[in-house]
């Protein structure tokens, strides 16, 4: 792949002007969402989406989400079952992806739904995303912004790491709040299914197919993931010689998740702190025990990911 100047635009009104005309000309572009920066090409170019897979060595099976900035234009790709439109309706603009059956004909492009008959789709809450999105008109397919099976970033700084030179231009919104990625809910099936969790915990109220064991997953749901450079040892309550630990609530560690043991806390420093036992050039990665509640089985999901052998 020949290298390429990737600018760093801010996210002004000019920012976003400049980067809805980089996709408008068939452009990446990496973008803020409150989940993690996706990297976004029109989705209805397939030389762009492939420009994707090309830039994030990104496996061709492994379809992206498609961003929309409203329901009107979501169910202009997609149909939705009124199962799925009484959740969207209630809970959009979320960190949550629905997948539904896609429609025929609507000059979606293939690469992007990776040949599926199904479409993931999702409004992002964040502002810079929305009037992304509002501006480009159409809508924008979007992974995670890092180089395939590594973290994903939540800085524009962690985006450059991986991809400059990669990319047309990274949209600069500063850190995104949430920092783990949207909860993804299949809507194919009788009953709703988890596919992906995320940044966005159902209600008890939804009958959704907790049990990720039985559930089928996201295909991009490899057992490596999330991957930092360094090894990665879970629920340890004290360093071992030579391992740096990322803490969280009473373990403290060399850095902490939250010193308060909050999970929303967490999840946003989560990838900043496997990005930085990186930049720091560790080995032996050590995590303290998160409870798996809530927000803390997205935080859990990812962590195991981290920590599988590596293929
Ligand atoms: O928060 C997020 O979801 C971020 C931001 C940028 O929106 N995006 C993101 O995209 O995490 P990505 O590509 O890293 O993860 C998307 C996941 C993959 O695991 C993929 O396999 C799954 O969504 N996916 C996409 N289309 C699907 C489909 N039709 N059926 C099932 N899973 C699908
Ligand atoms: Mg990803």
């Amino acid at each position: 792949m020949d290298k390429i100047e990737t600018n760093r635009l801010l996210a002004n009104a000019d920012g976003i002007a400049t980067a809805a005309q980089i996709l408008r000309d068939g452009g990446l572009v990496a973008f803020p969402t409150e989940t993690v920066y996706g990297l976004g090409a029109d989705a209805c170019n397939g030389r762009a989406v492939a420009g994707v897979f090309a830039a994030k060595g990104r496996p061709a099976f492994n379809p992206l989400i498609v961003h929309v900035a409203d329901l009107e234009m979501a169910q202009r790709f997609g149909v939705l079952s009124n199962a799925a439109l009484a959740l969207v309706e209630k809970d959009w603009p979320e960190a949550l992806t629905i997948v539904v059956p896609v429609r025929d004909g609507t000059g979606l492009s293939d690469p992007g739904t990776a040949g599926q008959d199904s479409l993931a789709t999702r409004v992002p809450r964040s502002d810079n995303a929305l009037e992304l999105l509002r501006a480009f008109g159409g809508p924008v397919a979007a992974p995670s912004a890092n180089p395939s099976g590594r973290i994903s970033p939540t800085t524009a700084q962690h985006v450059l790491a991986g991809l400059d030179g990669r990319i047309d231009a990274v949209l600069d919104g500063g850190a995104t709040p949430a920092g783990i990625e949207s909860t993804i809910i299949g809507f194919l099936g009788q009953e709703p299914a988890l596919l992906r969790e995320g940044a966005y915990v159902p209600s008890a109220a939804l009958a959704v197919a907790q049990n990720s064991q039985t559930a089928p997953t996201a295909p991009g749901q490899l057992a490596s993931h999330y991957a930092p450079v360094a090894t990665v040892r879970l629920e340890a309550k004290a360093p071992e010689p030579g391992e740096f630990l990322i803490g969280f609530g009473a373990v403290s560690g060399d850095i902490s998740l939250s010193p308060s043991g909050d999970l929303i806390e967490a999840a946003a420093a989560l990838y900043a702190a496997l990005h930085e036992a990186d930049a720091r050039g560790v080995t032996r990665l050590a995590i303290a025990p998160i409870p798996n509640e809530g927000l803390g089985r997205a935080i859990n999901d990812r962590l195991r990911r981290a920590a599988a052998p590596r293929g």
